[in-house]
């Protein structure tokens, strides 16, 4: 194992079993693993008020939601709910149960990211319960930590809605809590699925550049950029999907940039653009040494 130091100070943090709660280490071992939840086993008891499933009990007990109104979407990874919480409407993410995931593309965007208590790392590799749980952590941490970069950088992304402090959000894996983009019952459309004019389609295409600029210039590569991850809404790009950002110290760092750029490239085909994915790399690099967007202000 390298030397390097991870990236991600969290990560060499978060991996204590302490920091687990007892009763949330216990409930996780006694369950079958979940693939996919049902809405049915989300929703709240009408009699008894309870949910059935653990995640969401936590969740509502802590206050950070208050109902998950319906599925949104199925994905590789995790699922998409549309949810409400104490301040408004909340895209719920719930990441698949460590058995039912791959963690296939994993490896890849790890690489260059040191952890430095040997014992976790041992387990990670080995894929035991326990390095599949440190795996999960991760993987979730990571999306929470990205999006509060991005967010107070002024990137557009969706506001995170648990932390900012790690120790807040490492307690809601394998769920991840954002705010919904577009309305509860018209939730922003991804770009891959949105029709536009081709007046719109030009200014999606600058919007999704810029973005991907705006990453640059803070270090990262987005590792899965593409109409699939960018939502379109009110004429704005709002970019999504971030577990799998890597910095300049992953080894495959030029070539997941050179990736995003081709899949953009591509994924804009649709939408009438003809850029070859050169020519978007070149704008991108070009773009991420000019000004980048005013950082939000976080109010306490
Ligand atoms: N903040 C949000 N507001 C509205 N919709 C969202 C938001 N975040 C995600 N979605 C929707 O949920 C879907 C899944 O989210 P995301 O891409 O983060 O998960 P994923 O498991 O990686 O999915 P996939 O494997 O399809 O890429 C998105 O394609 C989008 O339609
Ligand atoms: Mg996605």
């Amino acid at each position: 194992m390298s030397a390097r130091r991870s990236s991600h100070a969290w990560l060499d943090n978060e991996l204590n079993d302490a920091d687990v709660l007892p009763e949330r280490r216990h409930k996780a071992r006694a369950r079958k693993p979940l693939g996919r939840r049902r809405i049915e086993s989300l929703t709240a008891d009408p009699e008894t008020g309870d949910a059935a499933d653990d995640v969401i009990r936590f969740l509502l007990d802590r206050g950070h939601l208050t109902e998950v109104v319906a599925e949104l979407k199925s994905g590789k990874e995790a699922t998409a709910y549309v949810a409400r919480g104490p301040r408004g409407s909340v895209l719920l993410k719930l990441y698949r149960d460590l058995e039912a995931r791959s963690f296939k593309r994993d490896g890849v965007y790890r690489e260059g990211q040191v952890i430095l208590d040997q014992r976790a790392a041992r387990a990670m590799q080995g894929r035991t319960r326990k390095g599949l749980e440190m795996l999960q952590a991760g993987w979730v941490c990571a999306e929470y930590a990205h999006l509060w970069q991005l967010w107070r950088a002024g990137l557009n992304v969706p506001e995170p809605l648990v932390g900012p402090e790690p120790s807040e959000y490492a307690q809601t894996t394998p769920a991840v809590l954002m705010r919904l983009i577009g309305s509860e019952d018209a939730p922003a459309p991804r770009l891959s699925d949105a029709s536009l004019t081709p007046e719109e389609a030009r200014s999606a295409w600058r919007q999704a550049v810029q973005g991907m600029a705006d990453l640059l210039r803070l270090g990262y590569a987005h590792g899965d950029y593409s109409t699939y991850n960018l939502l379109w809404w009110e004429n704005t790009v709002i970019i999504i999907d971030f577990p799998q950002l890597t910095t300049r110290s992953n080894p495959n760092f030029q070539q997941l940039l050179r990736r995003d750029a081709e899949s953009l490239a591509t994924s804009f085909r649709r939408h009438g653009l003809t850029e070859t994915a050169e020519q978007t790399l070149r704008e991108v690099q070009r773009r991420a040494l000019g000004p980048g967007p005013e950082p939000r202000v976080l109010l306490p």
